[in-house]
């Protein structure tokens, strides 16, 4: 009976997401242009460059995976025959056999963004056949959903994945329209905070009536947000363009914010043609180790000055991971007294104490020791770069 009870409270399913979920998706670089043989080479890559062993869990498939009509008789969708010539209980058992988990795409309105058939009214029936095909991640998007009410389609959906029975973490993807970390909690693991990224550092791109956001401009929209975020219910970001165009110097200041701010890491670029530059940012266990830090708690900016930005994240037995960032295009020099600074985070009551405390300094992407919060610490930081330091008692 107890049992009973708190099921019917539990909406969502328990602890899939205890730290902010690590994988790849196909969008950013492959849009609709998507196949068994991409699926099944990104997966192989995923294995090969490290990625799986660094914590890329995820593979998921974005718009584009179905033909474009259900099944007449049974209204299931139907996988493009094309694309998946194999059906895609095929492609997961694939992803599956490599040690990966397997993730789908598709969208509350009656049609995806990318005009393929939408759940609308077959949600149900849409979460039997994603468990039947063993996905154990769903991203749900926004389009095509005029008149609908965001809370409540998410919540039927959250609720048809429980009851076809399998765990499968669930990504809305509704763009933060109608605030989902206000009510999102116990829908789903992740909620997309802000409209589509672009490989762009800051600004916004246009493309006619629609406008994709520059990294800078994404991280600006999460300032407000970390309370709403944690273990098994984060903010989301977006997915990442490391490694699609940007200077190095972006992406590792993209990987790096992402990283302060615990959010999801999806790779978006296409595995396997990356260099080993691209390949070392996404690899790198220390920047991930703040991501995927057990205390689960989103960074903050502590001061924005003439561009330059300082952000802290309290990580567990009270280390610090700190970011100092700088937006402009001139190199700044950054200096900052860890023992006259007061640091805390209000959210949880952690303050940082230089005073009573002498921490240990890393230097995280120089992999060099940089003293003792003793002494101050300047340094230059170079256009669109970051100094990350991981403090250590
Ligand atoms: C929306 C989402 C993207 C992607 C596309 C697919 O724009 O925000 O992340 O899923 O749809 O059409």
């Amino acid at each position: 009976m107890l049992a009973c009870s708190i099921q019917s409270f539990a909406q969502k399913f328990e602890n899939l997401a205890p730290t902010p979920p690590m994988g790849w998706n196909s969008w950013n670089t492959f849009q609709t242009k998507i196949s068994e043989k991409l699926v099944m080479e990104t997966a192989d890559m995923l294995v090969s460059s490290g990625m799986k062993d660094a914590g890329y869990t995820y593979l998921v498939l974005d718009d584009g995976w179905m033909s474009m009509q259900r099944d007449s008789k049974t209204g299931d969708l139907i996988a493009d025959p094309e694309k998946f010539p194999h059906g895609m209980k095929a492609v997961s058992d694939y992803v599956h056999s490599k040690g990966l988990k397997f993730g789908l795409y598709n969208c509350a309105g009656t049609k995806t963004c990318a005009g393929y058939p939408g759940t609308r009214g077959y949600e149900y029936q849409d979460a039997r056949l994603y468990a039947s095909f063993g996905i154990d991640y769903l991203k749900f998007d926004w389009c095509n959903t005029d008149g609908i009410n965001a809370k409540e389609a998410y919540t039927t959906m959250s609720k048809a994945l429980k009851a076809a029975g399998r765990p499968i973490v669930f990504s809305l993807c509704e763009w933060g329209n109608n605030k989902p970390w206000e009510w999102a909690g116990n829908v789903g693991q992740l909620w997309r905070s802000t409209g589509d990224i672009n490989n762009l550092f800051d600004g916004i791109k246009t493309y006619g009536t629609w406008h994709a956001n520059g990294v800078m401009t994404i991280v600006d929209l999460q300032d407000t947000l970390r309370k709403y975020a944690g273990p098994n219910h984060w903010n989301d970001p977006d997915m990442l363009e490391v490694g699609n165009g940007m200077p190095l110097s972006e992406d590792r200041t993209h990987f790096s914010i992402w990283s302060m701010m615990a959010a999801p890491l999806i790779a978006g670029n296409d595995i396997r043609k990356m260099t080993k530059e691209t390949q070392a940012i996404l690899t790198d266990k220390e920047v991930i180790a703040i991501d995927q830090d057990v205390l689960g708690i989103q960074g903050f900016k502590y001061a924005d000055q003439d561009s330059l930005q300082t952000w802290f994240k309290p990580l567990k037995n009270g280390d610090w991971a700190v970011c100092f960032l700088n937006r402009s295009s001139v190199p700044k020099r950054a200096h900052f007294n860890w023992k006259t600074e007061s640091v805390t985070d209000d959210l949880n009551h952690i303050s940082l104490n230089a005073n009573t405390i002498t921490y240990k300094v890393y230097n995280v992407w120089a992999k060099k020791e940089a003293g003792t919060t003793a002494k101050d610490i300047s340094a230059t930081i170079l256009p669109h770069d970051v100094l990350l330091l991981r403090l250590s008692k």
